[in-house]
């Protein structure tokens, strides 16, 4: 890499000399002082992949609720909630998250398939803003919990358009055979059920097709289906105040190219306005998109263990730390933060957890010497979320890094916290 050179699609992340930077901060610094693994995020790449958004909606009524699955750390909550955002949860734990951030819980929806009569309780004593309800079963519990509790619950119905999103199949949610949404053929049965119930106030529709789709169209079609659907169920007498369009889009992890979020939105807001429903509310529920290429995990090359048929990079973050390639298969790429000059070799970037799944990177042309530091990149969603304390390995550290500012958001857990609440018998 040359001075100055930003890697693709990551504009915050870019070689400074022989140092790779997040913004302003050299990321073998960071790795000295806070130790490694250690996910560091840029504040500025969140906020401009934010913006994509916020320009596409200009103009419109139009409410970004940040899909908290895909990280949740208090501080990047904080982040999203300080500029405007509001949040896309699945279980009261991520509602408790939300509130503890300073988040307004008037503009968080709840999706999920198995939402609880206790997590009901609790996002209807603090006022969210809407349930997304996956299953008439749903219907009646929630309508059942709020008369309880006095109140009606603000409903909208997820429909399953069925249609195939082009993505790994652990990731695609709106085709039928998934576990997620109501039918599209039993959606106006499901509404009319819905406008019945006392507890219950109607007041949207949302989908959601999957997750990491780069390509326009499964959107559009998406579109055109639910567009169908509020027309039936506003003519069966049922009006539809917001329209959700769920979240879903891709990055780019290995040369992926899929469409900016402006550009996708100027093409969906076409067919909306075509259709007559550009004035409505709009709402979406983008995770990875908002996150994932503001991260990387830097982690240290242990050993290097030469063999006939494979070559292995032994590093410090394992599949505890970064799940996706292992439960998906997934490419993040692995960059030296001081690349080293001469030829290298083809390496495994493995961890030290005890399965052979825990690989991070195949293949991979290296020139590394133990000591080195990897970052692994596109780590921002979907990785320190799904962590886990497996092998007891403490969870890592987290840092956002704001211009030359680095903040520790989240302590390196130590073995003694991966087992604070547990008790001898
Ligand atoms: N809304 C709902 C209802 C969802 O289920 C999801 C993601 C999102 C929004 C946000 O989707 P995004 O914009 O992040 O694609 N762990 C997997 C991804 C699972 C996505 C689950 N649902 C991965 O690492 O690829």
């Amino acid at each position: 890499m040359t001075a100055n050179t930003a890697l693709p699609g990551q504009p915050h992340i870019a070689y400074a000399g022989d140092q790779l930077h997040v913004e302003a901060m050299a990321l073998s610094q960071l790795a000295r002082e806070h130790g490694t693994p250690l996910f560091v995020y840029s504040k500025a790449a969140m906020l401009s992949a934010l913006a994509a958004y916020q320009r596409g909606f200009a103009g419109r009524q139009a409410q970004i609720c940040y899909a908290m699955k895909a990280n949740s750390s208090l501080a990047i909550l904080q982040v999203f909630a300080e500029a405007g955002c509001g949040f896309d949860i699945v279980s009261g734990g991520e509602l408790a998250r939300v509130l503890a951030a300073g988040g307004d819980p008037a503009k968080v929806i709840f999706s999920g398939v198995g939402k609880t009569r206790a997590e009901m309780k609790q996002a209807l004593q603090v006022g969210i803003g809407c349930f997304n309800v996956e299953s008439e079963a749903e219907l009646d519990v929630l309508s059942e919990v709020a008369m309880g509790l006095g109140k009606k619950a603000p409903v909208s119905l997820r429909v399953n358009p069925n249609v195939d999103p082009k993505t790994h199949p652990y990731i695609s949610t709106g085709l039928k055979g998934n576990k997620f949404g109501i039918a599209h053929e039993d959606a106006l049965s499901a509404y009319r059920h819905a406008a019945s119930l006392p507890g219950l106030k109607v007041v949207g529709i949302d989908c959601h097709i999957g997750s990491q789709i780069t390509d326009s169209t499964p959107y559009l079609d998406a579109m055109d289906r639910v567009l169908d659907l509020v027309a039936e169920v506003e003519s069966a007498g049922v009006p539809i105040h917001h329209i959700d369009f769920g979240g879903g889009l891709g990055i780019n992890y290995n040369g992926d190219t899929p469409p900016q979020a402006d550009a996708l939105w100027a093409q969906l807001l076409t067919k909306l306005d075509a259709r007559g429903y550009g004035q409505r509310q709009l709402m979406i529920e983008p995770g990875r998109s908002l996150v994932g290429n503001a991260g990387v995990c830097l982690t240290e090359v242990l050993y290097l263990k030469p063999g006939e048929q494979k070559n292995f990079c032994i590093v410090d973050a394992a599949m505890n730390d970064l799940p996706r390639p292992a439960m998906y298969q997934a490419f993040h790429q692995i960059v030296p933060v001081t690349p080293r000059t001469g030829d290298g070799l083809v390496y495994d970037v493995v961890g030290p957890v005890c399965e052979s799944g825990d690989w991070i990177g195949r293949d991979r042309q290296l020139r590394v010497a133990a000591g080195d530091v990897l970052a692994v990149l596109s780590a921002g969603a979907y990785c320190m979320s799904m962590a886990s304390n497996y092998n007891t390995r403490g969870r890592a550290a987290e840092i956002l890094v704001d211009g030359t500012k680095a903040h520790l958001i989240r302590q390196r857990e130590s073995a003694f916290d991966t087992f604070a609440l547990e008790q001898l018998v």
